[in-house]
C-alpha cells in the first residue's frame, strides 16, 4: 500500500473500491479520515493534509499523527503533494517538480516522535530527506507517461499562513532555494524518524512573491492547480502500474 498525502488545490483523487477509514493514534487524530482505494494495480491510502474542507492551516496540521496514522497502515511508502512557489527560472507556473533537498524554515510545530521520556532519543540521518528509491520510480513513470517531471529542487518549507515578502525570497534565493513551500516539514522528518521512504511531488502554482509583478491570488492558484491536476494524476497513475 501507497500513501499519498493531497494538498492544497490537490484533495481529490478517484480511487477504485474506495473507502474512507476514520482513525487515530496515540498523538492525536489524522488531519481527515483515511480514503482507501486502489489506483491501477496499487492499493492506495490517500489523506487530505488540510483536512476534507480545507480547514486546517499548515502550521496547526497535526503532521504527527497523519504519518504516523499512514505508518500503522503499514504503507510502503509515501508522496506527499505540494503545492509551491517558482524561485528560480526553471520552476516555471504550472511545472510537477521532484525536489532532492529541503531547508526547514519552520518553527513551534510539534515535530518528532521524541517527545516523551520513555521514547529512546533518535538523531537520524537526514542528509537526503527524499528517499531515493521513490523519486526513481516517479521519475520512472514520468519517462513511460510522457511528462515532464523536474528532477531535482531545493524546497524551502516556511511557516505561513501568510505568503513571503520579497526580501524574504531573495533570502531564499541567496540560501540556494529554488521553490517555497509551508507543509513539507516536520513531514518528512517525520517519516524519517518511522523509517517510511517519503518523496515530496510539488507543482508550482505561482511565482515566488518579487517574481512576477502580479498579486498571488487564491483564484489564480487555483486555476493553475486545475490545469496541472490531469498531468498529476497520469503521474500518480504511471507510479501506479
Ligand atoms: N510561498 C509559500 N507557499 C506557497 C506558495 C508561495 O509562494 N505558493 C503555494 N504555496
Amino acid at each position: 500500500m501507497l500513501g499519498l498525502i493531497g494538498g492544497t488545490a490537490l484533495e481529490r483523487l478517484a480511487l477504485a473500491d474506495s473507502r474512507q477509514r476514520s482513525v487515530t493514534t496515540s498523538w492525536g487524530a489524522p488531519s481527515a479520515p483515511l480514503t482507501l482505494g486502489r489506483l491501477g494495480t496499487a492499493q492506495i491510502a490517500w489523506l487530505n493534509r488540510h483536512g476534507d474542507s480545507h480547514s486546517i492551516p499548515p502550521h496547526r496540521v497535526n503532521y504527527r499523527a497523519n504519518i504516523a496514522a499512514l505508518a500503522e497502515q503499514g504503507v510502503e511508502g509515501i508522496i506527499a503533494l505540494n503545492a509551491v512557489g517558482g524561485i528560480t527560472p526553471a520552476m516555471t507556473t504550472g511545472s510537477l517538480v521532484l525536489p532532492h533537498q529541503l531547508i526547514d524554515y519552520t518553527w513551534g510545530r510539534e515535530h518528532s516522535f521524541c517527545d516523551t521520556d520513555s521514547e529512546p532519543v533518535l538523531h537520524v540521518d537526514f542528509t537526503d530527506p527524499y528517499d531515493r528509491a521513490l523519486r526513481q520510480r516517479l521519475l520512472a513513470a514520468a519517462l513511460s507517461a510522457g511528462l515532464e517531471l523536474v528532477d531535482g529542487a531545493v524546497h524551502a518549507v516556511v511557516q505561513g499562513p501568510r505568503l513571503e515578502t520579497a526580501a524574504e525570497v531573495l533570502r531564499l534565493e541567496r540560501d540556494g532555494c529554488d521553490i517555497v513551500g509551508m507543509t513539507g516539514m516536520p513531514e518528512a522528518g517525520l517519516a524519517r524518524e518511522l523509517g517510511v521512504p517519503y518523496a515530496s511531488l510539488a507543482v508550482v502554482v505561482n511565482p515566488a512573491a518579487g517574481k512576477s509583478k502580479a498579486e498571488i491570488t487564491l483564484e489564480e492558484i487555483g486555476r493553475v492547480m486545475a490545469a496541472a491536476a490531469p498531468r498529476l494524476l497520469t503521474l500518480l497513475e504511471a507510479c501506479c502500474q
